[in-house]
């Protein structure tokens, strides 16, 4: 696990503290830039050449902009790194996070990096959760990771209960990022396990592992049909979180596939390359257990996540073969490509006997929401308009974009199969909503269910925002705030 650098508050000004690197904000107005009363200091410190720096650069302040300006011994910071927030009556939590996140991005290489930013209302975790997330880089591949990075970051005035905060969300979108960015031949369903263990120890949360023997006593028929094709034996994780006197109960599911090549409806070489993200969802449901460690809120939050590989090996399941899911539904396989449905499948139907308020899934389901939505969104499938309340407003609080999307009922029809109960692929047209109707199927009667379909959102084609290139560690905060706010 890659170590987040610490974020610390001091009592120094800008204009003393010692650091390789200072950052501030400015906003655009139609006057040009303009700096707060931080920069005004500075810019007197530096007998004016922080704005004559800043005149004669393109910056104008506006949000994705940086300028790096050296101080020259004239203070003890070594340079200046103005982000831009905007307009200034704009300035929210999103826009924080970004300019915070773009900033240090820029800046990773030094070691001691100090921070000025002006804070509105709620920015202060905001901007935490910017600069921790805008430092991370995956790295243990890299023969020269021996590179200076990024120790400590000093928040000027920095409030305790924000910092605290902020640390808790970063870290597990760290430890989302890692596991989705980590290759598949060492994350297998063995090692995600393995990794979920750690997790919960460290978390104090309940973890049991099933191995293939107790998925077949169980019937875990979509699991073990989709594991049928790879040398790497599946896995069944299951968490519990449980604080004494929590009288409220939420599960989260997470899809595991490490490495989905398809199986026999083999995918093309170009779709594989970043087929190692299929295991996302898991690792935000890993993620959202470690926070919950930290923030204890009162609550009892199950997770589930089933782990396998997507391979077409000789025992692989066929097009036209009949798996039985747990709790008996049969669904005859037309494309194996379609796998993340028939473990979720299993899943959702196990969580549902142990009675839980509400139930979210988080999957990298499939590329028609990537088509539908971009790659900067998560679609939002749900029974309940509670649900898709309490997630979208979770997610405007997260910085994460969740956009509703149809669960159409006659577009059912589509996976009627002539041998089963279903089959689990229709047309290509509106297949994300097929999807999520051949999901709902496994829901229990009466539990408010929400499906997240990640695959465009759960992997970052550029450094940008708050994020860098791989992995993003997408619906971490979404559910935790939407866990919090939840608790009793
Ligand atoms: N893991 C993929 C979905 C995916 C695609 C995630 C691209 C990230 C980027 C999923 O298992 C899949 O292959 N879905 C198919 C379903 C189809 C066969 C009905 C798809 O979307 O093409
Ligand atoms: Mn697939
Ligand atoms: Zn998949």
């Amino acid at each position: 696990m890659a170590e987040l650098p610490q974020l610390l508050t001091s009592t120094e000004t800008a204009t003393e503290v010692a650091c390789d690197a200072l950052v501030i904000g400015a906003f655009s107005s139609d006057d040009g830039v303009e700096l707060d009363d931080t920069g005004d200091a500075l810019d007197r410190a530096l007998d004016g050449a922080l704005k004559e720096h800043l005149d004669s650069s393109r910056f104008k302040g506006k949000a994705g902009d940086v300028a790096i300006v050296p101080t020259l011994g004239r203070i003890p910071a070594k340079a200046i790194a103005v982000t831009g927030l905007g307009d200034r009556s704009e300035l929210d939590a999103g826009t924080a996070r970004k300019a915070a996140g773009v900033a240090v991005r820029r800046l990773r290489e030094r070691s001691t990096v100090a921070v000025a930013l002006p804070t509105g209302d709620g920015t202060a975790q905001a901007t935490g959760e910017g600069l921790l997330l805008g430092s991370y880089q995956f790295t243990p591949y890299k023969s020269d990771d021996h590179a200076r990075r990024l120790e400590r970051i000093l928040v000027i005035d920095g409030d305790p209960g924000s910092i605290e905060r902020a640390s808790a969300m970063a870290e597990a979108t760290w430890i989302a990022r890692d596991l989705t960015n980590e290759p598949s031949s060492t994350l297998t369903p063995e090692a995600l396990a393995a990794r979920a263990r750690e997790i919960a120890d460290v978390a104090g949360i309940e973890c049991d592992v099933w191995d293939e023997k107790r998925l077949a006593d169980k019937g875990f028929g979509g699991l073990l049909g989709v594991a049928a094709g790879s040398q790497q034996p599946p896995r069944f994780i299951t968490l519990r979180y449980a604080p004494e006197g929590a009288t409220k109960k939420v599960a989260i599911v997470g899809k595991g596939v490490t490495y989905d090549s398809g199986g026999l409806s083999l995918k093309d070489a170009t779709s594989m390359e970043t087929m190692k993200t299929d295991m996302a969802g898991a690792a935000a449901v890993l993620g959202a257990m470690d926070a919950l460690g930290k923030l204890r809120p009162n609550i009892e939050v199950l997770g589930f996540i089933p782990a396998t590989e997507n391979m077409p090996g000789g025992r692989a399941i066929k097009p036209g073969d009949v798996i039985t899911h747990y709790g008996g539904r049969t669904t005859e396989v037309m494309n194996t490509d379609a796998e993340g449905r028939l473990v979720l499948a299993d899943a959702l139907a196990y969580a549902s006997e142990l009675g839980p308020d509400a139930i979210v899934d988080i999957a990298t389901l499939t590329g028609s929401i990537m088509v539908a939505l971009g790659k900067k969104a998560t679609g939002l499938f749900s029974n309940d308009e509670t649900l898709v309340e309490e997630l979208r407003a979770a997610g405007e609080q997260a910085g994460e974009r969740l956009w509703p999307m149809p669960l159409y009922e006659d577009y059912k029809k589509e996976l009627e199969s002539e041998v089963a109960d279903m089959k689990n692929v229709g047309t290509r047209w509106g297949g994300a909503i097929i999807a999520s109707l051949f999901l709902r199927e496994f829901v229990g009667d009466g539990i408010a269910w929400a499906h997240l379909d990640i695959a465009g959102a759960a992997r970052a084609d550029s450094d940008h925002e708050e994020k860098s290139k791989g992995g993003t560690g997408v619906a971490v905060r979404t559910l935790v705030s939407w866990i919090e706010g939840r608790a009793g």
